[in-house]
């Protein structure tokens, strides 16, 4: 069976989870259950990034231990993802001891390999970015709100040689365009690599920073929070034991850590480890609010569970792949949101499978007719199979829905077009009318299946009404299923109701 693997960045759990962390896994979870349903093996990674200062200081100010602040915390988001219906196969919390112990493993043979060195440094290091930054990161003298306090520190520290690889990883994003989607932001990064590197701090003192994976080759130290995040990839895949899915298929992040933290940490710390590189990193934009970022420290921030508990977990899953092309930046409005449940999900999906439903019920006795599909709509399936796997293939998502609501409109319009009252007024006309049926729902399954990974809830909804169980089906039963003929209908029930 073919595999497919893949990751989300880990969450800090200095704060709850927000819209931007809940719109990454949801897009990580559409593309993993459309996967499934290509009959790939998919393994779905996704969790929190539990050490560093910021950890230490929340639960400090909490007056708790970091690990109590992290157990609490990291419920928060598990939680989240549940009642998202995110189906990742492994949690990630970066303080798990298997984890901690490859890390110190990597280290150790990055160090055996002379990769990391020892140095006195001066320099200003931003508490909120938990990094040293440089002069050239001020801006008019000032340093940008991003870094929060910027206090200087002197300090000697270990040092990690990625200035050796800059020519080996230009060479490799030139020799491996697809290797970043969208291509711009690996334009992005070529452009950031034409300044030279500085090698890379690895280390904080722990005099300074106790909750950390301790070096192990100099107890005084622990390492720095990328060092130990990014490695989670590898070392919850199973990397170094017999079960190992690394390399990832697809490593999902957000565009503020491509550069540098994925684009240049992390190739090359695989690189010096010998480790292969993911086959495709997809770097998705920001949810903004009002034209700023949404994050905690901006006060900006939509709580997606209380939504979810407004209108359900699909009504959010679709308005964010609906909304945000993938790449790019989207502005969230409650405005909207509502718009596009009342149309597209109320008016376009909700009442098509609804009336399809009762009128089999009103015009049939309830049992699907065996009758052939209309040549129309027959055609317009299989056009909108053929699209939507392209758009999918290329996480073309909001274009992929697209189509299937053209799809869904197209059917609404048959409807009107056909009028099946009135042709079941006609006895004449009762192989007309069981032609129309049919292919109502023919058309309710197929969208079923095509909206499954998007919708997963209402899909299942769907299925039982058509007398299919709550079971998902895959790609392929879009146009080799059996046909419908003779199921037994269930009840129509309303998918999204008014609130
Ligand atoms: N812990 C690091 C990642 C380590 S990965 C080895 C981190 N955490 S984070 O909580 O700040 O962000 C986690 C993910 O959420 C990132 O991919 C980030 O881009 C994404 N988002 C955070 N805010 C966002 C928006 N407003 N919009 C969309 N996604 C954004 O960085």
């Amino acid at each position: 069976m073919e595999t497919f693997f893949l990751t989300t960045a880990i969450d800090y759990v200095n704060g709850r989870p927000h819209l931007g962390h809940a719109y990454e896994k949801i897009l990580a979870d559409v593309i993993a259950r459309y996967q499934r349903s290509l009959k790939k093996d998919v393994f779905f990674l996704t969790g929190v990034d539990e050490h560093g200062q910021k950890v230490q200081q929340s639960a400090r100010a909490q007056g708790v231990s970091p690990a109590s602040f992290c157990d609490e915390m990291s419920g928060y988001f598990r939680d989240a993802w549940r009642t998202l219906n995110i189906t990742h196969d492994r949690f990630v919390r970066t303080t798990e001891v298997s984890h901690k112990d490859a890390v110190r493993a990597s280290l150790q043979k990055l160090h055996d390999k002379g990769e990391i060195y020892f140095q006195e440094h001066t320099g200003f290091y931003s508490l909120r970015q938990e990094q040293f930054v440089t002069e050239k990161d001020r801006v008019d003298g000032q340093w940008p709100e991003i870094y929060g306090d910027v206090v200087e520190t002197k300090e000697p520290n270990y040092f990690f040689k990625l200035s050796k690889y800059q020519g080996w990883l230009i060479s490799f994003l030139n020799d491996n365009p697809d290797f970043i989607y969208p291509s711009f932001r690996r334009n992005e990064l070529l452009s950031a690599l034409e300044k030279p590197l500085n090698d890379l701090c690895i280390s904080r003192p722990k005099s300074r920073l106790e909750w950390g994976i301790p070096l192990p080759f100099d107890d005084g130290y622990v390492t720095y929070v990328w060092f130990d995040a990014l490695l989670n990839y590898a070392t919850f895949a199973g990397w170094g034991t017999e079960q190992n899915s690394w390399p990832a298929d697809l490593q999902i992040i957000g565009k503020d850590i491509l550069i540098p933290a994925h684009g240049v940490y992390w190739t090359i710390m695989l690189h010096a480890l010998d480790l292969p590189l993911p086959r495709k990193m997809l770097v998705h934009g920001w949810w903004q609010m009002d034209g700023e970022k949404m994050s905690k420290s901006t006060g900006k921030s939509v709580d997606p569970l209380a939504l979810v508990t407004q209108y359900g977990a699909d009504a959010f899953r679709y308005y964010v792949m609906r909304e945000m092309v993938v790449g790019q930046d989207a502005d969230f409005s409650v405005e909207q949101f509502e718009q596009r449940y009342k149309s597209d999900l109320g008016n376009d999906l909700g009442n098509l499978v609804n009336r399809s439903i009762s009128m089999a019920h009103r015009y049939c006795g309830g049992i699907v007719p065996d009758a052939p599909i209309h040549s129309d709509i027959a055609v317009q399936i299989q056009s909108t199979l053929a699209e939507y796997r392209e758009k999918m293939d290329r996480y073309e998502i909001h274009q992929a829905l697209e189509r299937v609501w053209r799809l869904t409109r197209r059917a609404n319009q048959f409807v009107e077009e056909q009028a099946p009252w009135k042709l079941a007024k006609d006895s004449s006309q009762s192989a007309k009318l069981a032609q129309v049926l049919a292919t109502l729902l023919e058309t309710v399954r197929v969208l079923a299946i095509l909206a499954a990974p998007i919708l997963p809830d209402t899909t299942a909804k769907i299925n039982v009404q058509l007398g299919l169980g709550a079971a998902s089906f895959n790609m392929d039963q879009v146009e080799g299923a059996a046909s419908l003929a003779g199921t037994s209908l269930g009840q129509p029930e309303p998918l999204f109701p008014r609130l």
